[in-house]
């Protein structure tokens, strides 16, 4: 007779904080449901809606002929392209399969069990599960309100010695503001490891590298997924001191970013007339989609430096998801940001689209909130 063997529930060999976090998927539902859906404008993700350089086609097919080798896992020629770029010399650079995975490396590479990381709510919410499955306790300092400015004076009183990292988004994310640089430099001036996410740095132009030199403890993180519309290629990148970039190079999984990738940024680096052109054309649909969401009764849009808009849902007759859904019948989707951490009330986040789009999304939502 066969015998019941009763298995032990595999769950309990993983971490505790692995079991606690959630997986990262926010807008996933909308990604699979509008994947072919080129009518719809995807205001949801922070992506760009242009299409990546021509010069990135042209290298897909030249490197086609390469895709059964295993790419230079030092990255070379792409470190070298964005040294060009950020004016920084290669060993200030190291490469990543997009900055999401750098977020993971360097909490693998400092935290240890118990350590403290310090974050200001409401931010990405990738930082705070890549930590934790790292074994890093939280701190979540809540930013200030009206208009959710990083709150120095309490980071600072946060740290102790147990502290290992301390993140700055910058412009921040969702509201998309910008720290000014003498609070970041008191946050610096901490000596804790301090991780300054720069995703949206082409639609502001204010970075932290020229930091580097003077801070040991900087490392700013940056990505192609933004202003150089290559988010599905997975491109990230961080700058930091040798020594700093020297460790994480240890830490890094080899060949992290596919050959593939690497060709086709390289060849994006090379066209930033291209992509300066679209982050121009975003500057233009923020400050066009601020004024105009500023008009609508019922809204109150923050001000942002970066590829998309928070705006406030007050005093409307609708509730925030009915808007939410209003806006998909008319082929827009946005991102339903209510009760996040450390927002209370009924909030969207707008990424800012092409001209045609920005319009179609003020016209449905004066349609919506005010007919
Ligand atoms: C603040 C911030 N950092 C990083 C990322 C992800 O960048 P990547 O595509 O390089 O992983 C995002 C994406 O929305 C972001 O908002």
């Amino acid at each position: 007779m066969e015998r019941l063997v009763v298995m032990p529930d595999v769950s309990r060999f993983f971490k505790p904080y692995v079991r606690e976090v959630e997986a990262y998927n926010p807008t996933g539902i909308l990604r699979v449901l509008y994947k072919d859906r080129s009518d719809f404008a995807r205001m949801m993700g922070n992506e760009s809606p242009f299409p990546p350089s021509p010069k990135v086609r042209e290298a897909m097919n030249v490197t086609f002929p390469q895709f059964g080798w295993y790419p230079d896992s030092s990255y070379f020629e792409l470190r070298e392209a964005l040294s060009t770029y950020t004016g920084l010399p290669t060993s200030n650079i190291i490469v990543a399969n997009g900055s999401t995975e750098l977020i993971d490396l360097i909490s693998r590479a400092f935290i240890e069990t118990g350590d403290e990381s310090i974050l200001s709510i409401p931010t990405y919410t990738v930082y705070r599960m890549r930590l934790r499955v790292a074994g890093s306790n939280i701190l979540e300092i809540p930013k200030l309100k009206p208009d959710f400015k990083y709150d120095v004076n309490t980071i600072l009183r946060k740290v102790s010695p147990k502290a290992k990292i301390i993140v700055v988004t910058r412009p921040d994310n969702p509201i998309g503001n910008v720290i000014p640089e003498d609070d970041l430099k008191r946050i610096l001036d901490s000596g804790v490891i301090v991780m300054v996410d720069e995703a949206y740095y082409e639609f502001c132009g204010q970075g932290a590298a020229h930091l580097i030199e003077k801070y040991e403890n900087l490392i700013c993180l940056r990505t192609l997924s933004k202003a150089f519309s290559l988010a599905g290629l997975r491109i990230g990148y961080a700058l930091s001191n040798i020594k700093v970039i020297k460790y994480l190079e240890r830490a890094r999984p080899a060949f992290t970013v596919s050959l593939l990738a690497e060709k086709v940024a390289v060849a994006a680096m090379k066209d930033m007339e291209y992509a300066r052109g679209n982050a121009r054309k975003i500057i233009e649909g923020r400050d066009y989609l601020f004024k105009e969401l500023s008009k609508i009764r019922g809204l109150k849009p923050y001000p942002s430096e970066a590829n998309f808009i928070l705006v406030k849902i007050e005093n409307s007759r609708l509730p925030v998801g009915k808007i939410e859904m209003g806006l998909m019948k008319s082929g827009i989707l946005v991102r339903n940001y209510t009760d996040a951490k450390g927002l209370q009330g009924e909030y969207i986040r707008i990424t800012v689209s092409t001209k045609e789009d920005n319009i179609r999304c003020i016209k449905a939502l004066h349609e919506l909130l005010e007919s």
